[in-house]
């Protein structure tokens, strides 16, 4: 048992809040009550499943859908491309299913409150001829606007997201805007616009994809965008087609009731297209977004953070993940590296625990597989996924000790539903946490005691604190003395009873824990919830990065139940709806760049700042900027600064670069481009510069250029040095 507190009520009336929430959902759904009432079912707390913004205290389960359950046989393909005995072939795997795992209690019972899927898209149907495949994994789009029909319709589709949503389940879709099929083999990469072909790779003659020669070669940022990843043809982003189609298709997947979407590939399209559609995502609906930018590291990236802090979407952490997979999974690392990865990436990433943690995945091997069949292994990460910073993602079938090495093996069918084995017992008596103690959804993290097999770790928000504790040795067991925590003096049991081997711990009033020993394997998880908070805290704010006028969540505690005001830096924002936990507000129109936000209560008491919210100029479109006859020396970059925030407000620290100068079909030394996001319908001034690599700036000299940007669409201006 947990320590009694004097929150047990609160914690009571949260739960009858969550039912009923959950119960109005449902009403307003089968239309049995007016929309008028949907305020009322979002003003309880940010459990609700309409907090699209913020995944802070869910539990992503992911799920190949192919995989999982045939809840529906009669859309299964027929022919080559569907052979259950064939990891390369569709397996039946469908929506019906997922459904019906919601039903039967399986996901909800596990404590997952968000499902990411594959893409839910029109993919090709026949098979891949280059590598015997078929496109059962959904990463090869044909049609984005029509449901893969082996997955369901779009009836099944829209009942998948209203049973979810009346289990509190939220649904993400992969989204794969960097491309279509391989080329020649199969359809020729064709695209469709719902049924109406726009082009094939080979046959295109408006441009709608990239045509280098070569495969990437993984070598720049700029091969990487825009050469074909293992010959997928690879859409091009600023022709004003494509822009159109993936605003669009986005726009029409939201609508249907979408909670989160996670993009595919990102490392492999252009920064300023992918920030301008997230910006038209934000101003329709603020919906979780996280990014695929795959690193096999646990060093930091510069890119990589960078993207992180200022794209404007979260990513799916993979320090963290190769850093747990290193400890627990093949032991090529420690305890002490997992917690300075912990450790460095709470400074290197400004919004760590909107990150995505994970632990394996479909283009990874699985944690049974990689740790030699440890079962033990495969549940103490868990644990430490649960407990660490970040949203945790838990991929379908682990929880059942299922193993695979590389794709397709690690992408099997989901070998059993039981609700007893000891992982599915792990999870599902961890993750309830994430949503009832507000230290695993915003806290900071601390080491208390680290060796190269335990790792004693605390995570507090408020006065809220869980300590986790994990032995990853098969065969030593630890005294553990010398260990303190913020926990409150007192008595706490183990959260998952004794089922890794946790026993209780007792804390002095000086903060001491009394000396056990921590066995080997053993994993426990102590906390204490306070009962909420005097003083408002702000957790979170989701997304970070829009527009004036945008709806952004502000999560949290203390905001106490009436309203109170929220300021961007002095300006006060209008408030749309405001609980102790959760407030929604309309970003008011300050000037563009990074504002703090405060939450100041009814009765007067102001929040900490949350630093800090990107205010973008307004909506956006992507451009690109080309300059011509751009010679430079050995070591010499040329990068491009203007008057508006997006361009650094003509500070050169701030410009934008260094710009490319290498991809044959675009642009060559000495012609330099890149596609930025800038302001629409704007009447822009601009200037390219040159930096040597000691930092000196040569401008170009004359009056600035001046270009009216798209109201919507793309566009391209290319000027000669002057
Ligand atoms: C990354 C995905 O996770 C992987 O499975 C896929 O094949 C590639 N992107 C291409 O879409
Ligand atoms: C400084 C640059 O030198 C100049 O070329 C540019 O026009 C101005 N910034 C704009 O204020
Ligand atoms: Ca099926
Ligand atoms: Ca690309």
């Amino acid at each position: 048992m947990r320590q009694v507190s004097e929150n047990t009520g609160k914690k009571f009336l949260r739960k009858i809040a969550v039912i009923m929430a959950a119960l109005l959902v449902v009403l307003v759904a089968y239309g049995v009550l007016g929309s008028a009432t949907v305020s009322l079912a979002t003003s309880v707390q940010d459990t609700d499943v309409t907090n699209k913004a913020s995944f802070s205290t869910d539990v992503i389960y992911q799920i190949v859908t192919d995989r999982f359950y045939d809840g529906d046989k009669s859309n299964n393909p027929t022919g080559n491309v569907f052979n259950t005995s064939d990891l390369t072939k569709y397996h039946g795997g469908d929506w019906k299913g997922i459904i019906a795992k919601i039903e039967d209690g399986y996901l909800t019972g596990l404590g997952v409150t968000a499902l990411w899927i594959s893409s839910p898209v029109k993919n090709i149907t026949v098979i891949d001829g280059s590598n015997n495949n078929a496109s059962y994994h959904g990463y090869w789009g044909k049609d984005f606007f029509q449901t893969n029909a082996a997955f369901g319709s779009l009836s099944d589709f829209q009942e998948l997201i209203s049973v979810a949503h009346a289990h509190g389940i939220k649904i993400v879709i992969d989204f794969v805007p960097n491309h279509t099929s391989i080329g020649v083999y199969s359809e020729d990469g064709a695209l469709y616009r719902d049924g109406s072909l726009v082009s094939t790779y080979s046959n295109d003659s408006q441009g709608i994809f990239n045509h280098e020669k070569e495969w990437s070669d993984f070598g720049t940022a700029e091969n990487q965008i825009y050469h074909s990843i293992y010959g997928l043809s690879d859409l091009n982003q600023q022709n004003s087609t494509v822009d159109k189609y993936m605003k669009d298709s986005a726009d029409m997947w939201i609508g249907l009731g979408v909670d989160g979407i996670r993009v595919d590939a990102v490392k492999h399209m252009s920064y300023g297209w992918l920030k301008n559609w997230l910006g038209s995502i934000y101003s329709k609906e603020g919906v979780f977004t996280f990014g695929e930018w795959y690193y096999g590291g646990i060093t930091n990236d510069a890119e990589f953070s960078n993207f992180t802090n200022t794209s404007g979407m979260s990513l799916l952490d993979f320090r963290f993940a190769n850093a747990l997979r290193n400890a627990l999974g093949s032991k090529t690392g420690t305890m002490v590296d997992l917690s300075s990865v912990v450790s460095s990436t709470s400074t290197d990433f400004d919004e760590v625990n909107d990150q995505v943690t994970f632990m394996d995945s479909h283009d990874m091997s699985r944690f049974m597989t990689l740790s030699g069949n440890n079962a033990r292994a495969v549940e103490d990460a868990y644990v430490i996924m649960l407990t660490s910073r970040g949203v945790p993602n838990i991929y379908y079938g682990s929880e059942q000790y299922m193993t695979g090495s590389a794709d397709p093996n690690n992408r099997g069918d989901m070998t059993s539903f039981s609700t007893a084995s000891t992982a599915y017992q792990v999870i599902s008596k961890i993750a309830p946490l994430r949503k009832s103690n507000p230290a695993l959804a915003y806290g900071t993290t601390a080491e208390r005691w680290v060796n190269n097999d335990v790792y004693i770790y605390e995570r507090q928000f408020g006065n809220s604190v869980v300590l986790t504790a994990v032995n990853r040795s098969s065969d030593t067991g630890y005294d553990i003395t010398g260990l303190y925590t913020n926990l409150p003096a007192g008595n706490y049991n183990d959260v998952m009873q004794g089922l890794l081997g946790g026993n209780n711990i007792t804390v002095a009033g000086n903060k001491a824990v009394t000396a056990f020993n921590l066995a080997a394997g053993e994993a426990a998880v102590w906390e204490y919830t306070a009962p909420g908070s005097s003083a408002p805290i702000i957790g979170n704010v989701d997304p970070n990065m829009g527009k004036a006028g945008n709806v952004i969540t502000i999560t949290g505690e203390g905001f106490g139940d009436s309203t109170g005001t929220v300021k961007f830096d002095t300006a006060a924002a209008t408030v749309n709806l405001w609980s102790d936990t959760m407030i929604k507000v309309t970003v008011p129109s300050v000037a563009a760049g990074k504002h703090k936000i405060y939450v100041t209560t009814s009765s007067g008491t102001t929040s900490n700042a949350y630093d800090g919210y990107d205010v973008l100029t307004g909506a956006q479109v992507s451009v690109r900027f080309m300059v011509n006859n751009a010679t430079t020396a050995y070591g010499t970059n040329v990068y491009l600064v203007g008057n508006c925030y997006e361009l650094g407000n003509w500070n050169a620290a701030k410009a934008i670069g260094p710009i490319y100068n290498s991809t044959a079909t675009i642009g060559l030394y000495p012609t330099w481009f890149m596609d930025v996001n800038v302001p629409a319908g704007t009447t822009i001034e601009y200037k390219f510069i040159k930096k040597d690599s000691s930092g000196n700036v040569t401008w170009e000299s004359g009056s600035n250029h001046t270009f009216k940007t798209p109201a919507t669409g793309t566009a391209t201006v290319s000027v000669n040095w002057q």
